[in-house]
């Protein structure tokens, strides 16, 4: 079975919702750079492991990077999930985990990389936001996308409201692409692009607003 390590820095609704998947993989350790970010605590109630390190505790990005590194591959992962993980990642690490790294990022990427996603996405006024899953590459929030979901921005939502919508669907699509990625369903391949295993796509239009 393969060993999946999931990164936080907060709440943990996104690794909440891989343990409610039932993932074909085992969750080896959950690592995060805060020793009190919420998630740490879902851990712990599942006898997860957790590895705390402190970026704090770090003269620079490379140390921090590489005494990162030391703590992930102390559980030998197969696959490395960065959910809600708020530090940006040197080349150096994300070399390291290619093919391997995956990111959740609340907006359709390209649009909105960086943060304060769903304020920017009122602000412009667009009809569809959304959320990513992709591989990560040291341009940040750049990386090939593996799932991504649509939701509908509707007249009346503040950015809670509309952060809400988006969450639900991250709780559904990054379980989706680590079963995929667990599986042998997707790889990256030799041209750094998503390639998916004998799988049809099917789907419909998304239109918002709707049409009369
Ligand atoms: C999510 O919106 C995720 O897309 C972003 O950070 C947030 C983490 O939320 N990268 P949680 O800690 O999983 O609840």
């Amino acid at each position: 079975m393969k060993q999946l390590v999931i990164l936080i820095s907060g709440r943990g609704s996104n690794l909440q919702a891989l343990l409610d998947a039932g993932l074909p993989c085992r969750i080896a350790a959950v690592v995060s750079n805060r020793a009190d970010a919420e998630g740490l605590d879902i851990a712990r109630a599942h006898d997860i492991p957790v590895a705390i390190v402190e970026h704090r505790d770090y003269a620079d990005r490379d140390s921090f990077d590489a005494a990162l590194a030391q703590a992930i591959d102390a559980f030998q992962p197969d696959i490395v999930a960065l959910a809600g993980f708020m530090r940006i990642l040197s080349n150096g690490f994300v070399s390291r985990y290619h093919g391997r790294l995956i990111n959740i990022h609340p907006s359709l990427l390209p649009a909105y990389g960086g943060l304060n996603t769903h304020a920017r996405a009122l602000q412009d006024g667009v009809w569809i936001h959304g959320c990513t899953v992709h591989f990560v590459t040291p341009d940040l929030d750049h990386g090939p996308i593996i799932i991504q979901a649509a939701v509908p921005v509707l007249r009346d939502d503040t950015e809670q409201i509309l952060a809400a919508r988006v969450l639900s669907q991250e709780h559904r699509i990054y379980p989706q692409a680590i079963k995929w990625l667990c599986s042998g369903k997707i790889i990256l391949d030799e041209h750094d692009r998503v390639k998916f295993m004998n799988r049809e796509q099917s789907g419909f239009a998304l239109v918002s607003p709707s049409l009369e």
